[in-house]
């Protein structure tokens, strides 16, 4: 990618949690880059994070569903895009269990529709770039041992990792069989500001802080490897910089935990900046039956991309705690002054 000249960039699905930290960045480190946002600003979207950018001259958002063809292809000859980085998708598995449709319209019909449009303008152009943004979850389940790394055969579990298994495969095809300039990342799970309130940590948090029950599936011995989302970000833009064509990088911060461990964590910062006697989160952890075909554990291996680019995760799982509970109860706050208004 040439950072030096001007690039018209669609960033897709840039008003969800992990699109709108990317989008700041870009659109403060890469004045020299037009940065495109097209969301369709689904109940996960929020627009506020973005609003220090929005008045940017560099800066343009879009209100597109990815699977409206028609605006879309429209879209894309107003803005002759440069490169592509495509977050946006349906992406609670919860959610997929309780209804896969949208998810395979979104997260497979949709990235088709953007990498047929990405073929057809960018025909015998190998410089431009489709950047796909996937997730572990399409490796399914590991054992007690061993880690996820860029060989590790698709085997997705839930209708959220399905899709976006698929969504890969598409990717993968069209960059063997056409020729596209595609790279794909598979992240761990990320925490942070910005994070939808039905996302694990959030939930717990914005649950404590009203007192009330927080669930905790199954024997809670589930394991994730969390990331900060700051160090997705940097790996997502040194991945799109510097990455070969058609390669794919699994990306994780070396930070497993047990989800049982983690919501007591949780539970006692929680307590501290609340300043409520230790132990009073913790109570409100209430184990519930148990989400049907939960993996049990995910991580990553990170080695290639440490190796290759020079990536590795900066933030340390305690302060990035630390923060991302302050920044929950701030909005779990607001919240309550404003529905009391
Ligand atoms: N959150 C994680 O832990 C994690 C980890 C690895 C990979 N990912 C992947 O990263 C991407 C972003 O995840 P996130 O956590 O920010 O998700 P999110 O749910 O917070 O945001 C998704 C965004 O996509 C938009 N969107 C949904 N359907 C759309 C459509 N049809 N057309 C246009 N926009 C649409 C939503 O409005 C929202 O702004 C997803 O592709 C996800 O699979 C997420």
């Amino acid at each position: 990618m040439d950072t030096g000249a001007h690039q018209r960039i669609l960033v897709t699905g840039g008003a969800g949690f992990i699109g709108s930290h990317l989008i700041l960045r870009l659109v403060q480190e890469f004045p020299q880059w037009t940065i495109h946002n097209l969301d369709a600003l689904t109940y996960a979207a929020d627009l506020t994070p973005l609003i220090p950018v929005s008045q940017a001259p560099n800066y343009h958002f879009h209100h597109l569903d990815i699977t409206d063809v028609n605006a879309l292809t429209e879209l894309w000859s107003t803005y002759p895009f440069d490169a592509v980085i495509h977050l946006a998708a349906e992406s609670h598995v919860d959610r997929s269990i309780q209804g896969p449709e949208v998810f395979l319209t979104t997260n497979v019909q949709g990235t088709l529709n953007l990498l047929t449009l990405a073929i057809k303008h960018w025909k015998d152009q190998p410089k431009k770039r489709f950047h796909h943004i996937s997730t572990d979850e399409v490796y399914g389940s590991l054992g007690s041992t061993g880690y996820f790394t860029e060989q590790t055969p698709y085997a997705p579990n839930s209708p959220y990792a399905a899709s976006k298994a698929s969504a890969d495969h598409w990717v993968r095809a069209y960059a063997h069989t056409f020729g596209l300039n595609a790279v794909i990342t598979n992240c761990s799970n990320n925490y942070g500001p910005h994070q939808h309130p039905e996302k694990l940590i959030p939930l717990c948090v914005e649950r404590m802080s009203r007192l009330e029950p927080v669930p905790l599936y199954g024997d809670g011995l589930q394991v994730r490897d969390w990331l900060h989302v700051s160090d997705h970000v940097e790996g997502i833009i040194q991945v799109f910089l510097r990455a070969e064509p058609g390669s794919q990088y699994v990306i994780g911060g070396r930070n497993e935990w047990k989800n049982k461990d983690l919501l007591e964590q949780i539970a006692a910062v929680v307590d501290r900046q609340l300043a409520r006697p230790m132990g009073t989160s913790a109570a409100l952890i209430t184990p519930v039956q148990d989400r049907p075909g939960h993996d049990r554990r995910y991580a990553i291996d990170p080695q290639k991309i440490e190796n290759e680019l020079g990536w590795s995760a900066q933030k340390d799982m305690p302060s990035g705690l630390e923060e991302t509970v302050a920044w929950c109860l701030k909005r779990s706050q607001s919240s309550v002054n404003t529905r009391k208004t």
